[in-house]
C-alpha cells in the first residue's frame, strides 16, 4: 500500500542510555517495529576519540540497514551523534534522526531567563554539537556546557542513587549550579536514569530536559512526511541486541525500559562499507 512501510526502525547507543529514547518511541509509535543495538561491549563512548566513535557508529548503522533492513536509523546517543551524524546522514540509504537537534529545541522552549545548561560526555561537550545546535535555535541564548565523566559508568553498573553518585554529581554540576540557569538539558541518553540525583543537586527552580520525547516526536514527523509509517492496525515488535553480556542487558534493561525488553540477543559486528 502506498505510504505504508512496515520495516523496522533501527536505533543504537553505546549501551543502556538509548533505552530512554526507545521507551519514548515505543509509546509514541506503538505500531512500529524496533531493532535496538546497545554496544555494551565497547561502552563508554564518551572518553574515546571522535574518529573511533564514528567508526563504531558507522558499523552499527550499516549493520542495522543491511542485516535488519531498517527504514530509518535513530542515533540514540549524543556522543555518537556528535561524532557521526553528518557522515551517517550522507552515506546511509535511509533517513537518520539524531537526539541533538530535538534536545536543543526542547531546551530553548523550556527556558524563561534565556540562560541554559547542557551536560554530556567529554566527547559530546568538546565536539561543540550543542553549542552549534543551540545557536541555530536562538543565538541570544546563553549556554553553559559541562562534561560529566563518570555518570555513564554509574548507570551501566546499575548504580543510580547513593552517596557516591551524589558526591560526584555535586562536584561535576557545580559550574551549572553557579550559572543561574533555569533549564538543564541531559545531553547524554544515560543521564535521565540519574535525574533524581541531578534534580536534587540543581534545585527546584531548574527544569531538567531530556531529548527522548522530542526525538520520538521528530521521528514520528519524519516518518509521516516521508510516507513510511507502519500500518496502524498492527502492534510493533521490539528486538534488543547487545555486543556485551546479553543476560545482563536483558535483566537490567528490562528494569529500565519495561516489559517490552523480555530477551536480548547478541549483536555481532558486521562489515562496515
Ligand atoms: N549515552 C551516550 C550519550 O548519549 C553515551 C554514553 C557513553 O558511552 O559514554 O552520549
Amino acid at each position: 500500500m502506498p505510504g505504508i512501510d512496515n520495516r523496522p526502525i533501527g536505533m543504537f547507543d553505546s549501551g543502556f542510555g538509548g533505552l530512554t529514547v526507545a521507551r519514548a518511541v515505543i509509546d509514541v509509535l506503538p505500531s512500529e517495529d524496533l531493532v535496538y543495538v546497545g554496544d555494551t561491549g565497547r561502552y563508554p563512548y564518551g572518553p574515546r576519540a571522535a574518529s573511533e566513535v564514528r567508526e563504531f557508529a558507522r558499523e552499527i548503522a550499516w549493520s542495522l540497514v543491511k542485516d535488519h533492513d531498517v527504514k530509518a536509523v535513530v542515533v540514540a546517543c549524543n556522543t555518537a551523534a556528535a561524532a557521526a551524524f553528518h557522515d551517517l546522514s550522507n552515506e546511509l540509504p535511509v533517513p537518520v534522526v539524531s537526539v541533538v537537534e530535538p534536545g536543543a529545541r526542547a531546551l530553548s522552549i523550556a527556558s524563561k531567563v534565556r540562560r541554559v545548561g547542557v551536560i554530556g560526555t567529554v566527547g559530546t561537550i568538546s565536539s561543540g554539537a550543542y553549542q552549534r545546535a543551540l545557536a541555530e535555535e536562538d543565538a541570544t541564548l546563553q549556554l553553559i556546557a559541562t562534561a560529566c565523566p563518570g555518570f555513564v559508568e554509574f548507570v551501566e553498573r546499575g548504580q543510580t542513587s547513593g552517596d557516591e553518585v551524589m558526591l560526584l554529581a555535586e562536584r561535576l554540576l557545580a559550574p551549572v549550579v553557579d550559572a543561574g540557569i533555569d533549564a538543564l538539558l541531559l545531553g547524554c541518553t544515560h543521564y535521565p536514569y540519574l535525574s533524581r540525583v541531578i534534580s536534587e543537586v540543581m534545585g527546584p527552580d531548574v527544569v531538567l530536559v531530556s531529548s527522548a520525547d522530542e526525538t520520538a516526536f521528530a521521528l514520528a514527523s519524519m516518518l509521516r512526511e516521508s510516507k513510511i509509517t507502519a500500518s496502524t492496525d498492527r502492534k510493533g515488535t521490539h528486538t534488543f541486541l547487545s555486543s556485551g553480556d546479553v543476560e545482563w542487558f536483558a535483566d537490567f534493561g528490562r528494569r529500565l525500559l519495561g516489559p517490552e525488553l523480555s530477551t536480548a540477543s547478541r549483536w555481532s559486528r558486521g562489515v562496515t562499507d
